[in-house]
């Protein structure tokens, strides 16, 4: 240890001097005056210090004051020969360790000092320990921050579509601790209205998410800022709200843009006055993403509905120049949407009905026209040919991100229930069904349609060899189905 002795009793000063060093002390500086013992503690750090009450140049007592304001963890031990009780008292409240009454013994110093090494080694432990203690804390809260900045991002980037991002905005925004209700909104830049799009704690009878009334010019004024905007008083609600809300917490409101251009809101009712920093970080990176994901999907959305557009522009093309088979596609997916809405179809399927229905024979676009329209039977070469626009137009559709469910309206239209189909043979179940409901679409429309080589067949001519290839061509169940719609709603070909 480091130890500063005031005694201006020279004799003790050095004998107490010499006594320290053989305890093992080597470091010990001794000084005669009040003003030497400020001169040396403002020079360098001592680790403890024997202080006599009295001095010729200072009083014991405020060279303590001094000593702890200059280092408030230092024990000081003050001497005297001349103690009373008061001197004790008021030398312990001012933070002395201990306190040594002349005559003191060598021995008494020792265990004073062994005493004073003890505390020290205590404090040291519990510091650290504590140091150790918020360090640990610091790293959970960023490890948890981070996972959940994982969570938002991973959970976002996996969204598709539009419909799906706003609910999922609400529903991660809702995750936060301290949400209690939260909604998004459309708005328009010139702030005229907000147009409710997904909520997420409000009940039914709240009413009021789907009827938010924003002051024009608060509004207008949100959107324009960018900024987050935070109300704790709820008595301020009547400022932004035209009716007021039926919750009287805290209320954020984070506009959302695009490119700049405001874009919606996000409205969330807290349930503490002030969301801690580490909330409102995540709030603004959800919006950030979100922004981003609205953006993007906007972009991916219109070059998809670009592609669809030139997509089946070309089957348009493909159709105008057979005479015969015009229409085919359109009727086709009529066919197969009213087949799906009989078998019971999700709207997921029916939509997929609809858009990639049209597109299932788009591989077609890559077989010469001299093969597609050629006036007479197709030699067994030709017809080879044929067989490759199910796995052609599978190729064409591969970038566009369709589910695979999708992709096989496509690619397996002309597979057969028995397995002697193209262009993978597949059978039974394992041919995707909307493949299978496009295919008993496509065959009834291509018999019941007018061909260079052959009339057209009538309706019940078409249904029998349908139902005569029940089981081998086609899927049994969907032939009924087919055959039941026709019955019941009557031929809808041109
Ligand atoms: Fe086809």
């Amino acid at each position: 240890m480091k130890i500063l002795i005031v005694e201006d009793d020279m004799m003790l000063g050095e004998l107490l001097q010499e006594y320290l060093q053989r305890l093992g002390h080597e470091r010990v500086h001794a000084c005669l005056s009040g003003r030497e013992a400020l001169a040396a503690i403002g020079e360098e750090a001592f680790d403890c210090a024997f202080v006599d009450l009295r001095l010729p140049d200072a009083d014991g007592l405020q060279l303590l004051s001094a000593m702890k304001e200059n280092d408030h963890g230092l024990p000081v031990v003050m001497m005297s020969g001349f103690g009373t009780m008061d001197y004790t008292i008021q030398a312990m409240r001012q933070g002395a360790s201990d306190f040594l009454t002349k005559p003191f013994t060598l021995r008494d110093v020792e265990v004073t000092l062994a005493r004073i090494i003890k505390e020290r080694e205590l404090l040291e432990q519990n510091v650290s320990l504590r140091l150790e203690i918020q360090a640990r804390k610091e790293l959970e809260t960023v490890n948890r921050e981070q996972a959940r900045l994982f969570q938002i991002s991973r959970e976002i980037d996996e969204i598709r579509s539009s419909e799906e991002l706003y609910p999922r905005i609400v529903q991660l925004a809702s995750s936060l601790e301290s949400v209690e209700k939260v909604g998004f909104y459309l708005a328009p830049a010139d702030g005229s209205m907000l147009v409710s799009i997904a909520g997420c704690g409000w009940e039914p009878e709240d009413g009021w998410f789907e009827k938010i009334g924003v002051h024009k010019d608060s509004l207008r004024e949100l959107l324009r800022s960018g900024e987050t905007h935070t109300v704790i008083d709820p008595e301020r609600f009547g400022q932004i709200f035209e009716n007021p809300p039926p919750i009287n917490k805290t209320l954020s409101c984070w506009p959302m843009r695009i490119r700049g251009e405001p874009f919606g809101l996000l409205v969330a009712f807290h349930s503490c006055g002030k969301m801690s920093s580490e909330e409102k970080r995540l709030f603004d990176f959800l919006i950030k993403k979100a922004s981003l994901a609205v953006e993007n999907m906007a972009l991916y959305e219109s070059l998809i509905n670009n592609f669809y557009g030139i997509l089946r522009s070309l089957v348009n093309a493909l159709e105008a120049k057979d005479l015969h088979t015009g229409k085919h596609s359109e009727r086709v997916t009529r066919y197969a949407v009213r087949l799906g809405e009989a078998l019971g179809c999700s709207s997921a399927q029916l939509e997929s009905l609809r858009t990639i229905g049209y597109l299932h024979d788009i591989g077609k676009i890559g077989i010469q026209d001299s093969i597609l329209n050629k006036p007479g039977s197709l030699t067994a070469e030709e017809y080879e040919t044929v067989k490759k626009h199910p796995a052609i137009g599978d190729s064409i559709v591969a970038e566009l991100g369709l589910s695979p469910e999708e992709r096989s309206i496509i690619r397996h239209h002309h597979e057969r229930w028995d397995g002697g189909g193209y262009p993978d043979r597949l059978s039974g179940d394992r041919i995707p069904v909307l493949a299978r409901i496009v295919s008993v679409a496509d065959a009834f429309d291509a018999m019941t349609s007018k061909r260079a080589y052959r009339r057209s067949m009538s309706v019940a001519e078409s249904v029998a060899e349908l139902v005569r290839n029940r089981g081998t061509q086609f899927d049994p169940d969907i032939v009924d189905a087919f055959n039941d719609m026709l019955e019941a709603g009557g031929e809808e070909s041109e």
